[in-house]
């Protein structure tokens, strides 16, 4: 195996195209993706991060108030103070994942009447916002877009805040399934299921739920799946396309974690279905990392050594405080030594805790300094 600057971030990301942050929630995903985004613009390549649910300052500074659906890019004039100069550029866009998905509707529309009837239709319109995965489906489909549309060196897509973040994995595959299998031809089928449906004993149960809740659902539901047949083909090229990027050789996953110990599981977790998924991971990142409490010493060996300059009580507590961290520390010590031996990963990436939210480019910058130290 190589040995010291090879095994860092930058000699593993190099060559890829596709970078995508998976992770738990809460453990600095979103931060993470856009300070790999700024390190690699940095390093002179064209970078677009995909962002979703940015804090409110990130995406402030990210320049993302408003959601285009578009990447931007950001003033290069602010970026020279972090060391991002030509050729290297940053682009950035929070994904709106209902606008996406209604997007690739439109786009793949044969026509506005067959546009308009899906988009309006209230079965489309709960599928789209509430069923799960569909979330997911926008973030990789926009991935497709801009790996296909745009000329990014590297795109960089950060993850759904989803409890179970292999959805986003699992997704592309399982709708492509729903919209190639049976289910979908014999509904879609003339005279197929919807018909029979309608015509026999059935029909009336439905015709009488419709009268008492006023939603014909029977009708809306074929009336949906009819209006899906022109948009079908797009859409599955689409997914497949999703699928086969998601295992190209230049595409990578990062595993993203808290050194807490629950997040610390899911990322094993993780790992392990992304391996089972033919995706492969060239990182793991341990962020919000405690690494100084006491370094070694005693509480009061530490209350000795500042007593001189800071006087006894508050030696005293500058002591205890450190020993309070000291705590962290050491169950940081101990979670990353059970990451390296259950992902069988010798070099994570940590990233220490620091002292403030990270809400400007700045912020993002000194994150990117541990990414590639
Ligand atoms: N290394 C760090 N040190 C201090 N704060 C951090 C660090 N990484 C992330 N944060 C903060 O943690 C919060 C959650 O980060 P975020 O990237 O939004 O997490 P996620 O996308 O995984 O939900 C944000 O307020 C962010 O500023
Ligand atoms: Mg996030």
């Amino acid at each position: 195996m190589t040995r010291g600057k090879e095994r860092g971030l930058e000699a593993r990301l190099r060559g890829k195209r596709v970078l995508v942050c998976v992770g738990a929630g809460g453990v600095g995903k979103t931060t993470t993706a856009a300070a790999l985004a700024l390190g690699l613009a940095a390093r002179g390549a064209k970078v677009a991060v995909v962002t979703i649910d940015p804090a409110r300052a990130l995406a402030a500074a990210l320049g993302l108030d408003e959601l285009s659906g578009e990447p931007h890019q950001i003033d290069p004039a602010l970026l020279s103070a972090q060391g991002v100069a030509p050729p290297g550029e940053l682009w950035a866009m929070a994904l709106d994942v209902k606008r996406t998905f209604d997007e690739i509707v439109t786009r793949l529309s044969p026509d506005a009447r067959s546009r308009e009837e899906i988009l309006s239709n209230p079965v489309y319109r709960e599928l789209s916002s509430t069923v799960a995965g569909v979330q997911e489906l926008g973030a990789v489909t926009k991935l497709y877009e801009l790996h296909h549309e745009h000329n990014f060196d590297v795109i960089v897509l950060d993850t759904p805040p989803s409890r179970n973040a292999l959805d986003f994995l699992e997704t592309p595959t399982n709708l492509l399934r729903f919209l190639e299998g049976r289910a979908l031809k014999v509904f879609l089928a003339p005279g197929g299921l919807t018909a029979r449906f309608l015509g026999r004993g059935t029909g009336l149960v439905f015709a009488i739920f419709a009268r008492v809740t006023g939603v014909d659902m029977l009708g809306e539901l074929s009336r949906f799946f009819a209006s899906l047949t022109g948009v079908i083909d797009g859409f599955g090229e689409r997914i497949r396309g999703v699928a086969e990027l998601l295992r190209e050789e230049s595409t990578s996953f990062l595993v993203v974690t808290s050194p807490e110990p629950e997040p610390a599981r899911e990322a094993v977790f993780l790992a392990g279905r992304l391996t089972a998924a033919g995706m492969a991971r060239d990182g793991v990142i341990v962020n919000r990392v405690h690494l100084h409490g006491l370094d070694g010493h005693s509480a009061a060996e530490v209350q000795a050594l500042l007593c001189t300059e800071l006087g006894d009580s508050l030696a005293r507590r500058v002591a205890g405080n450190l020993a309070d961290f000291d705590v962290l520390v050491c169950r940081d010590r101990d979670t990353i030594a059970r990451l390296r031996e259950e992902l069988a990963e010798p070099d994570p990436v940590i990233v220490p805790h620091l002292n403030e939210d990270i809400q400007d480019l700045a912020g993002l910058a000194r994150i990117a300094e541990h990414l590639f130290a």
